[in-house]
């Protein structure tokens, strides 16, 4: 019986058409060719056929006429009979009579076909019988949508492949559907956006990420929409007590540990479904919902106010089995132990007026008690009952954003009736009044209102919908993506050496995975750890004190990064304490460079108690660029530390680089400017702290090999010249730097320890070596400089 129809479907495809919808011909707007990649894998099987067979049934009367195509490595004679058993389980809604969805079924079968695609050939063969099809029926062609359901190391050579030989004819659109993962950090992501952007424009490229089709979580801002009068006077610190973004699993990683070992559950589900749903929640609205250029644009703006996340930040955890399915699943002996999380709880701060201080949790594991997705909305009650602890306003204020499964089984907006009762102005959604009885977050069903959707549809059909309307306001845009990134890569290399807790898995987890939030770190509630001998392999031996030593002759601290980084904070801390005890003000000097940053996030995190707003900030270098431009050194710092901080303004001393309307010119006497600045502010011109680093050719500041040093005399600033670009720099001199009460030098990383080497046998000899002219005339210089780069 299959063989037959298989033949049908051939032979129809082979004239290109359906003789019912030729009919329509008038009102077409054109034809669309669909093409899905991997189109007999897990994902094309599970759910894209069905969102595609439901985008035919409610297009097909729109006007548009289709062709499908599931293409595959294997050769036809395999890949036709395995897409036949899938098309083959396709159903329609309950709405659509038996009689009509046999129709419509029969229609969409005889319109798919399967295609290799695996070389160049395959792709140009499929382009140019698109363009025959097409030909020989005289339809006008509206667009050709590609969904790569591959794994993403493909992605870039099919790109390319389409652009090549597959791209539609002049007026048309091509749409080309991506899956995560979009790399694996912030470098990775960077380098597959730039590939795939030599082979599709911005426009062309739909990211997915399904958990922006689930009904509850596109409702998120349509619902804060219709809901501003309620929602804009309780939408902020003074009434929020915290954000709980969670997605519990209860299955385990067997059978994908290729896979997962590689990524975590942080890579999973974190960096891209609940920071979504984060952005969401705390986004500026949109003034157009419509509008994809603004709810992006807002989001990215969330981005940018986002604290930055530490190791403090996080917790996590493997369960117990894990071990063993690596071991087997990788082919790995009995000692191999992987740190990879499969839970994760992560604590996020938004620095802006409206929400900073506001907790935000974002929460998922595996071998959980249950499945069940859900961000919720804790409000604070200042409302304390004296006897009846049952009555409404005593009871917890919460919005719940219930995405599925768990005890309620439906995605539904769940609203405590001492908040507001909630509008919907969606057709499409409804009021549940009549519910069993059933628990939510604490909160029996009963006191909430509830709202659901008539129609429960798929995530996946959703988005399929919004592909084909063009609409990209729920995909993922590139600099979305890096912003994303730039978020969690610091957390993720943070906690590459972090050892999770072990959980047995469902309920026996009891309460062993229960966080407390405390300031602005968070940790687990109970002390116990599990950590067995051999879960800690033989790295117990590294050892993570900090070294106390000598190097060039005087003070040097060094440790791992992160314990490295801690202490010069520390110390950092300490001195500007002191200053300020004694002379109520603490100057400070800041180089650029990378290597400070994960000093800037440490001080940013731990802002509360430093003595910022007594803290004067002075810059060792800076470039001749624009201050707002990401070059700039200033930038960096404003971006990375000053912004986060409650520092005043007239604190700040950016060196002046653009004067005039032009960047450093000669007359301007930018350097003599901020010269001045000094002498008449910092008593003595003697800085309190000042932070170097060094470069791979030994500068420092911005003071290069190869310069007569001397000639600078008394000056405190001076132009210099880079070998590299922009050449031009304005620096504080050797005089300036060595009248502090104390310098640092910050040397960290494996690039560095040839120079390290290096430095610690050459002599003083500033204008070869330039860091060695640093010697303080009264004050103390400690060198900063990690294991990597001491040891290699
Ligand atoms: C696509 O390929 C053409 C050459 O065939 C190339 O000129 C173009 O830059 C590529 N990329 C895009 C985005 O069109
Ligand atoms: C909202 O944006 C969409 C898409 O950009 C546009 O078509 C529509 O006209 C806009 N609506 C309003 C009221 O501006
Ligand atoms: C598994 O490892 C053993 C020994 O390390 C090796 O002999 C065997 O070929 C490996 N099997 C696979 C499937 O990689
Ligand atoms: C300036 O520094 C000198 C020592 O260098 C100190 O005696 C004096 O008190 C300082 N003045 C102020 C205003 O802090």
């Amino acid at each position: 019986m299959f063989a037959t129809v298989l033949l049908l479907l051939v032979a129809l495809c082979a004239q290109g058409g359906n003789g019912e919808e030729r009919g329509e011909e008038a009102q077409r707007p054109g034809h669309v060719t669909v093409v899905i990649v991997g189109g007999t894998g897990d994902l094309a099987k599970k759910y894209l056929w069905r969102g595609f067979f439901e985008l035919y049934v409610n297009k097909v009367k729109g006007g548009n006429t289709f062709s499908f195509y599931g293409g595959g490595l294997s050769p036809a004679d395999k890949g036709k009979p395995a897409l036949f058993e899938i098309l083959k389980t396709l159903s329609c809604s309950k709405d659509i009579s038996q009689e009509r969805c046999a129709l419509l079924k029969e229609q969409f079968l005889r319109l798919t076909q399967y295609r290799e695609l695996k070389t160049l050939e395959n792709y140009q063969k499929l382009g140019k019988d698109i363009e025959q099809d097409l030909k020989q029926e005289g339809m006008t062609e509206a667009g050709r949508l590609f969904y790569l359901s591959v794994p993403a190391f493909v992605y870039a050579d099919i790109a390319d492949k389409i652009n090549s030989s597959c791209r539609p004819t002049s007026g048309a659109w091509l749409r080309v559907v991506l899956e995560k993962p979009f790399g694996h950090d912030f470098r990775s992501a960077q380098v597959l956006a730039s590939q795939l952007g030599g082979s599709l424009k911005d426009e062309e490229m739909y990211r997915i990420d399904h958990y922006l089709g689930k009904q509850v979580v596109a409702k998120i801002l349509p619902f804060r929409i219709e809901n501003k009068k309620f929602l804009d006077p309780i939408w902020n610190k003074h009434h929020i007590e915290r954000v709980e973004i969670v997605l519990k699993e209860t299955l385990d990683a067997k059978g994908r540990i290729a896979f997962y070992d590689q990524y975590g559950v942080i890579r999973d589900v974190l960096q891209n479904h609940l920071t979504e749903v984060m952005t969401l929640l705390s986004m500026k609205l949109p003034k157009n919902l419509s509008n994809s250029e603004e709810v992006l644009n807002n989001k990215l703006q969330i981005f940018r106010s986002l604290l930055p996340v530490g190791k403090k930040q996080a917790v996590v955890g493997q369960y117990q089995a894990y071990k063993t399915e690596v071991q087997q699943e990788l082919n790995k002996t009995k000692d191999h132990v992987s740190i990879t999380p499969t839970f994760a709880a992560v604590l996020a701060y938004i620095d802006d007026a409206q929400y900073e201080g506001i907790p935000i949790l974002m929460i998922s594991g595996k071998m959980l008690d249950e499945r069940v997705g859900y961000a919720r909305i804790v409000f604070k009650n200042d409302v304390f009952c004296v006897q009846n602890h049952n009555s409404v306003h005593c009871k917890p204020k919460q919005i719940v954003f219930y995405f599925g499964h768990g005890s309620l089984q439906y995605p539904a907006v769940l609203v405590s009736k001492n908040l507001f009762k909630p509008v919907l102005k969606d057709a499409e959604w409804k009021e549940v009044t009549e519910h069993k009885d059933v628990n939510v977050l604490g909160l029996s069903i009963t006191d909430y209102y509830v709202h659901t959707p008539k129609k429960q549809r798929e995530a996946y059909s959703e988005l399929i919908s919004h592909i084909f309307a063009g609409r990209k306001n729920s995909f993922i845009s590139t600099e979305n993506l890096l912003a994303s990134w730039g978020l969690w890569t610091p957390l993720l290399s943070s906690l590459a050496t972090s050892f999770p807790r072990i959980y047995p898995g469902g309920a026996e987890n009891g309460d062993l995975l229960d966080i407390c939030v405390k300031g602005r770190e968070i940790n687990y509630n109970s002390e116990v750890v599990i950590i067995s001998n051999d879960q800690m392999g033989g790295t117990s031996a590294k050892g993570f004190q900090v070294m106390q030593g000598k190097f060039r002759g005087t003070d040097m601290v060094s440790a791992w990064s992160e314990e490295l980084v801690n202490r010069l904070a520390e110390d950092l801390q300490e001195a500007a304490e002191a200053a300020v005890r004694e002379n109520g003000v603490f100057h400070l000097a800041l180089s650029g460079g990378s290597s400070p940053l994960a000093l800037f996030y440490r001080l940013a995190l731990h802002h509360f108690s430093f003595p910022w707003r007594e803290t004067h900030v002075w810059m060792v270098d800076e470039r001749c660029v624009p201050l707002s431009e990401a070059e700039s050194n200033f930038n960096t710092l404003h971006d990375h530390l000053l912004q986060h901080v409650r520092i005043p303004y007239h604190n700040i001393h950016p060196m002046p680089v653009q004067l005039n309307q032009r960047l450093c010119v000669e007359e301007d006497r930018g350097a003599l400017l901020y010269e001045n600045e000094i002498r008449a502010l910092v008593n003595g011109s003697s800085f309190h702290f000042v932070l170097l680093g060094v470069g791979y050719d030994s500068h420092t500041a911005s003071l290069f090999p190869g310069s007569k040093w001397d000639e600078h005399g008394k000056k405190l600033v001076v132009m210099t010249e880079s070998p590299n670009k922009p050449h031009q720099r304005m620096s504080l001199t050797f005089t300036a730097i060595n009248g502090a009460r104390r310098v640092a030098v910050l040397v960290m990383g494996k690039g560095k320890h040839e120079l390290v080497t290096q430095l610690s046998r050459v002599k003083d000899n500033p204008d070869k070596w330039p860091v060695t002219g640093v010697k303080p005339a009264s004050g103390t210089l400690v060198w900063y400089i990690d294991y990597d780069a001491l040891l290699g």
